[in-house]
């Protein structure tokens, strides 16, 4: 069915992408009710689109909750980082994130986001009215950002690590639909078991390399080296006391996840915001004036990026129609009732982000349209007081630690652009959104400038 849905490309006006995406829960949806019970080979998932049983999912501590494997492949990828994993390990890996991009260091990382950022404009300077393929672009720019902020290094050097997480991430899009056998993928193995094991163990030796430098930094008592994400792993990898210590697998395990994370949603997002601005002008023009009245034509502050109300809502609205991340999944680890559902043990949940974001009897028949005026009284006012109904984030214990990280860097980097650039959609472009781990355009994002 996803084969078929994607076949050809959209309507560029067309924001209804869930039957496009998600063909089968679509489907599903309409003919059996809002939550269905439905089979991964001998592996039941029930299928949850109530945004009050989700909002009580998602709000249930870990210790019932976890998360459903994965296959070898993905696993090669995120190991046992924080997005994987649960219990106590996920409690102390969870703790240091929450530390590292937080308050007062959040407000810090802003200099470098803005330094980035004029990385990623000065490469554009020479543009006049040509077009830019902008996915690629920031790529770039989210690697730079995250490498900077959490490990105290640039794109350039973690450039590799970047390469082989793309390829590996190729291979999980091909393996994704595929039911295997227990034990295929690790007693007998394919070429694309092959090819992944040799990406993970060139990823594995390029962050021992980087841990080797840093702790030669830390040594040396270069203090600011040592506050940033890699800086606080390494604490918790030394730590005396058991309960806050870290292996060292599980050190290189959440740099894979903060390096997979940190760079791949963003870069959407701001593709996705892009292309709706330049087919929206005039909500491009709104947040332009809002821009000069906040920034005027200096750099963005961390001041400033609170009063970007409309750019706010334009976020938001982008994140509805273009989550990211389509769907949210949990493994029931005690048996559980939510609502008039009993769920038992090793039932799987998916929660599909998309098909609530776009669903009109939540939103309205207008639901399939950018009306970025829905966020105008907050998110709360949007989806009737029921936070189940948007969920680009998550919500509850496991919500995304890199949620206000995200907003600044999408603020700035936006802001930035429209100080600087008119723009509108490519007649080149094709609208071609597809799941491959997360929401992409399949054929990029070609975007016209016209410097101001
Ligand atoms: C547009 C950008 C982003 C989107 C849409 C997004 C989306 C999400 C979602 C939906 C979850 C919840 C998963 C769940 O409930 O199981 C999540 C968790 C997570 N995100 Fe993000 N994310 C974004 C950016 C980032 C960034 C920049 C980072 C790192 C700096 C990051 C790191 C993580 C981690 C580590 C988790 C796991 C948290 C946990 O399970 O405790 N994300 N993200």
């Amino acid at each position: 069915m996803i084969n078929k849905a994607t076949s050809s490309p959209m309507d560029v006006t067309s924001h209804y992408i869930f039957p496009r995406i998600q063909p089968h829960i679509h489907s599903w949806v309409h003919q059996y009710g809002k939550n269905i019970l439905c089979w991964h080979g001998p592996q039941p998932e029930l299928v949850i689109t109530e945004p009050e049983v989700v909002k009580e999912i998602m709000s249930i501590k870990e210790i019932s909750m976890g998360k459903p494997g994965v296959g070898p492949i993905y696993r090669k990828m995120l190991g046992g980082g924080l997005v994987l994993s649960q219990g106590d390990k996920w409690a102390k890996q969870r703790k240091i994130a929450t530390h590292a991009f937080n308050g007062e260091r959040l407000k810090n990382m802003v200099p470098a986001m803005v330094e980035s950022t004029k990385i990623m404009l000065e490469r554009w300077k020479d543009a006049g009215t040509k077009e830019i393929e902008v996915y690629n672009e920031f790529k770039i720019l989210a690697s730079e950002i995250i490498s900077r902020n959490a490990f105290g290094s640039s794109y350039e050097e973690g450039k590799q690590i970047f390469k082989n997480l793309w390829a590996l991430s190729l291979l999980v899009f091909k393996t994704a639909h595929k039911v295997r056998h227990p034990g295929f993928g690790i007693i007998f193995k394919d070429k694309d078991d092959i090819e992944s094991d040799k990406l993970q163990d060139g990823i594995h030796n390029l962050i021992m390399q980087m841990i080797r430098n840093k702790e030669k930094m830390i040594i040396s008592g270069d203090e600011d080296k040592s506050t940033d994400y890699l800086g606080l792993l390494l604490k918790a990898h030394h730590d005396s006391d058991d309960s806050y210590k870290l292996s060292i697998q599980d050190v290189i395990d959440d740099c894979k996840t903060f390096y997979a994370a940190g760079h791949a949603t963003i870069s959407l997002l701001l593709s996705w915001v892009t292309f709706l601005l330049g087919i929206h002008t005039e909500w491009q023009e709104a947040a332009r004036e809002e821009v000069q009245e906040v920034f005027g034509n200096q750099d963005p502050s961390s001041e400033g990026i609170a009063r970007l109300k409309k750019m706010g809502m334009i976020i938001n609205e982008t994140l509805r129609l273009y989550p990211p991340a389509t769907s949210t999944t949990r493994k029931v680890l005690k048996e559980t009732r939510v609502g008039n559902l009993v769920l038992p043990a090793n039932l799987n949940l998916q929660i599909p982000a998309l098909a609530l974001h776009q669903d009109p009897e939540i939103w309205g028949e207008d639901a399939h349209l950018f009306k970025p005026e829905r966020f105008s009284d907050g998110i709360a006012n949007a989806v009737n007081k029921n936070p189940g109904a948007f969920i680009p984030f998550g919500y509850g214990p496991r919500i995304c630690v890199g949620y206000n990280f995200t907003i600044n860097e999408a603020k700035i980097t936006l802001s930035m652009i429209l100080q600087r650039y008119r723009f509108t959609l490519s007649p080149n472009y094709v609208h071609a959104p597809v799941q491959h781990i997360s929401l992409r355009p399949n054929c990029g994002v070609q975007i016209m400038f016209q410097g101001l």
